[in-house]
């Protein structure tokens, strides 16, 4: 086996690491702060100091799919179910951009009602407002995808949750790993920035299938990586499993920084649920990017996808304020570019 300061040195100046080195640096708690040191390293000289805030307009809670960790599923009977107009989209977004927000992330569980052309209508509303427009909408025809890309559409986060196949397709009935894969390649080729990511902590799940999440993400050259722990759902089938470990997530973060250098990671809301301040620990851990709620009223709280969702309780005033202040004390700045993937490394 490999020394551990070896293994992070390596892999922060050539971003390469075997399954193997990256199932060790995944598997060892005590190196944690020299991983994430190298990957704040690894984040400055790469991405630099500016933190890129995402607005999230969490536009619908209803979902046509049945994901046993996700309080937004079909079967779930407890949640109140709701669903904004186009006009009221159109709103947060215009206030998102009044707070000074470059980006607004569309994100619902999936449903029906936004037909390809609904949500390409409200895409070329958005768009012309001169933001650029993620959308976070689930598995849906490349057609679709490609409307919504003609309309103006830029990036679209779409996690893979796993790469374990089998576990994929038993914790998302009905859903099938390769319709997913097949997702992120038609948005890659459509000119999507591809955004995708991890869940940690899924029930069966072992760091070696971690560190394979993380070589697919090289392999497919994501341009966003967004890590959360799983946090169980008492309303859902996982209800009593255990939570995921924020450690093992912060680890992963890192190791994401040190293998994908340019791309653009966010500090996850789930970190923060977890852990007070978390989301300052993960940005100080190799994450460059913040998507604060810019859904207003009782629709936070009803996008309940696990039970303890920070700032229900906020307005999207408070959380911008919140996240310009607390990004400031770390000596870093709230960027006002848009925020796309800037290539430093050169594809062959
Ligand atoms: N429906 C779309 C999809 O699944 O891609 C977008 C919305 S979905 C609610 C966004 C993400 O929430 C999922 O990719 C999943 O990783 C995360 N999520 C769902 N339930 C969770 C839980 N109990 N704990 C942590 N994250 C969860
Ligand atoms: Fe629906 Fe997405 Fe939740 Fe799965 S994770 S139930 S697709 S909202
Ligand atoms: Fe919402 Fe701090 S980010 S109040």
């Amino acid at each position: 086996m490999e020394q551990t300061e070896h293994l992070i040195s390596r892999a922060a100046t050539t971003h390469h690491l075997t399954l193997a080195g990256l199932t060790q640096l995944l598997e060892d708690a005590s190196s944690e702060e020299l991983l994430c040191r190298a990957a704040d390293e690894v984040r400055q000289q790469y991405v630099g100091d500016g933190v890129h805030l995402r607005g999230l307009i969490e536009f619908s809670n209803i979902c046509r799919q049945d994901c046993m960790y996700c309080g937004l599923r079909r079967d779930n009977g407890k949640i109140e179910r709701y669903r904004l107009t186009e006009d009221d989209i159109v709103r947060l977004a215009e206030k998102a951009k009044g707070y000074g927000y470059r980006t607004v992330v569309l994100q619902s569980g999936e449903d029906a009602y936004f037909t390809a052309e609904r949500l390409a209508s409200i895409v070329r509303r958005i768009h012309a407002m001169d933001l650029a427009v993620t959308l976070s909408v689930g598995e849906r025809p490349r057609e679709d995808y490609a409307l919504w890309r003609a309309a103006g559409a830029d990036r679209y986060l779409l996690r893979i949750e796993t790469t374990d196949a089998a576990l994929y397709e038993s914790l998302d009935p009905g859903m099938r790993y390769e319709n997913r894969v097949r997702c992120l390649r038609d948005l890659r080729d459509l000119g999507y920035e591809v955004g995708t990511g991890s869940l940690v902590g899924l029930p069966g799940q072992t760091p070696e299938m971690l560190a394979r999440d993380i070589l697919f993400f090289q392999d497919i050259d994501a341009d966003m990586i967004g890590i959360g722990p799983l946090i169980p759902n008492g309303d859902t089938p996982l209800g009593t499993a255990a939570p995921g470990d924020f450690h093992l997530t912060r680890r992963m973060v890192a190791l994401l920084r040190l293998l994908l250098p340019e791309a653009n990671i966010p500090a996850t809301t789930a970190m923060e649920t977890m852990v007070p301040r978390g989301r300052e620990l993960i940005l100080a851990s190799g994450a460059n990017v913040v998507m604060p709620n810019v859904t207003e009223g009782d629709y936070r709280r009803k996008y309940a996808l696990y039970p303890g969702k920070i700032c229900v309780a906020d307005t999207p005033a408070d959380c911008r304020a919140c996240m310009g202040g607390r990004i400031a004390a770390m000596g870093r700045y709230v960027a006002t570019d848009k925020g796309f993937r800037r290539r430093k490394i050169r594809k062959h």
